[in-house]
């Protein structure tokens, strides 16, 4: 696995030096709501919000690969944005191991892998067994973002969220009010793809997991099967 690393202005940790779950507001004094993204690829979207938010709102942003981590962590230091909180890892181990839950305002997920292939789905983000570990991040009354330019992928994730009791979908017609998000969607708009975008609202406790999911599968099936 990946060795985890944690990054807020100059300061970078291992895993180990952090103690667990993992304290936001101590390694982010003074915020008044998070917000998270995942796959922040080369930033563009996690440093424009950081800096219009840079007195009230804490981003933290998960990425797998090294070379965009450092590259975001490098932007984010000098434009002295010490509101991000950057860390490089897998995001549903981060998920389930290292973040608390229930903290976030807003999830944002922008043209994640689709994985087309079939033996490789089990590496999507969003998919039935992973779609309560995602949206378990977020506050009650809190929005999930995400936006696909892969048909396929973006109608299945669509399913997926729509069947889930505890999350009220709407797709969004038209691009982003705020123009293009990332990088990503900036090329696939100016060669005219077509882009899926979908905000899922996070209801109020009580039917928060989603019943044909991991732990829909774990309470249905007896100890002897
Ligand atoms: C297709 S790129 C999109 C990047 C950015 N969101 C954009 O729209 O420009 C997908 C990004 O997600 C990252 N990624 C893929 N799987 C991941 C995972 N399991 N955990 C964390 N990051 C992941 C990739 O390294 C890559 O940066």
């Amino acid at each position: 696995m990946i060795p985890v690393r944690i990054a807020r202005g100059e300061r970078e940790w291992p895993l180990s030096e952090i103690d667990l779950p993992l304290d936001l507001d101590r390694l982010v004094p003074g915020r008044e709501a998070w917000e998270v993204e995942l796959g922040v690829g080369k930033g563009a979207y996690l440093l424009r919000r950081a800096a219009e938010e840079v007195e009230s709102v804490g981003l933290l942003g998960i990425e797998i690969v090294s070379k965009y981590y450092r590259l975001v962590r490098d932007r984010a230091r000098k434009r002295g944005l010490t509101n991000v909180l950057l860390m490089r890892g897998e995001a549903l181990y981060l998920i389930s191991a290292v973040l608390p839950a229930g903290f976030a305002a807003a999830v944002h997920v922008y043209h994640p892998d689709p994985w087309p292939k079939s033996r490789h789905s089990k590496r999507r983000l969003f998919d039935v067994d992973s779609i309560d570990l995602v949206t378990g991040l977020l506050v009650a009354g809190g929005r999930l973002y995400f936006a696909t330019d892969h048909p396929h992928y973006g109608e299945q994730v669509a399913e997926v969220l729509d069947s889930h009791p505890g999350l009220e979908l709407r797709a969004l017609p038209g691009p982003w009010p705020d123009g293009p998000r990332t990088n990503y969607e900036a090329k696939f708009v100016a060669a005219g793809k077509p882009i899926l975008r979908y905000e899922a609202v996070r209801l109020a406790p009580g039917s928060l997991v989603h019943p044909a999911g991991v732990s829909g599968v774990v309470a249905a099936t007896s100890p002897r099967d």
